[in-house]
């Protein structure tokens, strides 16, 4: 099978598909299979395109609908990035709730003169209330990380668990893990946003979208909220008046970036791709 990539993923699994033509998404007459990081995929320009696998759990930007109504089949990789994204929720929950970004630019900026036993002081974590919004299988990884630090947790899911807005007035830090679909698309307006308590702290290692962000920025340039946010809404574009404040930890989508993690993705993309060779089930079709 003619197979095209959008890069060269990372890992020795990739080998496994032999001869791969890696480059944009450029019109093809032969390509039978797209290897995409939820890139959008057009399929009129790829008359010969049969399935498409998507290096990512998220599959929101490649166009599913319009795909299958050409026959063509996508698959991603759940499960693999569980604990390598509720590793860095918690990272960001810790270095924002913690106050660490602001004290590593203090120390550097030649700032820390003495005890700061009056000052710089963060809220505890332990014993406060953590929202999780998407109880699926990352928001699962972070509630049990949140045993270890005591926390008291609340979630949201699919159906049942604690009403959304009832879970952003009474949570201490907010987490999102749902994934990016048209009810989840600015889920987090300016309305639900200001029921977030004074002091709370917002994580998204989800999607961008999720949130509105302008209304975001405003509560963040208020001063009002703290937030650690690795997703943006028109990645790689960060939002310029986030750029200078203390309250707000960024990182660049780096949920699943650890090398274990982004090798057992490519395994399983290639798995995938490999099953649908051999005209078996495919192992983890969206
Ligand atoms: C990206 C992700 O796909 O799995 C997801 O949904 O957002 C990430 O794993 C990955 O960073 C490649 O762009």
């Amino acid at each position: 099978m003619k197979i095209r990539a959008t890069r060269r993923y990372p890992g020795p699994a990739f080998e496994e598909l032999g001869d791969v033509e890696i480059g944009p998404l450029e019109p093809r007459d032969d390509v039978e299979v797209l290897v995409v990081a939820n890139e959008p995929v057009d399929a009129a320009l790829f008359p010969s395109l049969r399935l498409v696998a998507n290096f990512g759990v998220g599959y929101d930007r490649i166009g599913v609908e319009a795909l299958a109504q050409r026959g063509v089949a996508v698959t991603n990789t759940p499960g693999v990035l569980d604990a390598a994204t509720a590793d860095l929720t918690w990272a960001l929950i810790l270095a924002a709730r913690r106050r660490i970004v602001e004290g590593d630019r203090r120390v550097r900026a030649g700032e820390w003169h003495g005890s700061w036993a009056d000052g710089f002081l963060a809220e505890e974590l332990t014993g406060s209330t953590l929202g999780i919004i998407g109880l699926g299988r990352i928001g699962t990884a972070v509630a049990r990380r949140a045993e270890g630090f005591e926390l008291r947790v609340l979630s949201t899911r699919r159906s049942g668990g604690t009403p959304l807005e009832e879970l952003l007035a009474e949570s201490d830090i907010v987490t999102i893990h749902a994934p990016l679909t048209p009810e989840t698309r600015g889920l987090l307006d300016a309305r639900r946003l200001s029921l977030l308590r004074d002091g709370a702290c917002l994580v998204n290692t989800a999607r961008g979208e999720i949130v509105d962000e302008d209304a975001l920025v405003a509560e963040l340039v208020s001063g009002r909220i703290r937030a650690g946010l690795d997703v943006f809404a028109h990645e790689p574009h960060v939002p310029e008046p986030l750029l200078s404040l203390p309250n707000v930890v960024l990182t660049p989508h780096l949920g699943s970036a650890t090398r274990q993690t982004r090798e057992a993705m490519t395994r399983l993309v290639v798995d995938n791709i490999l099953a649908f060779e051999r005209g078996e089930r495919l192992v983890t079709p969206t």
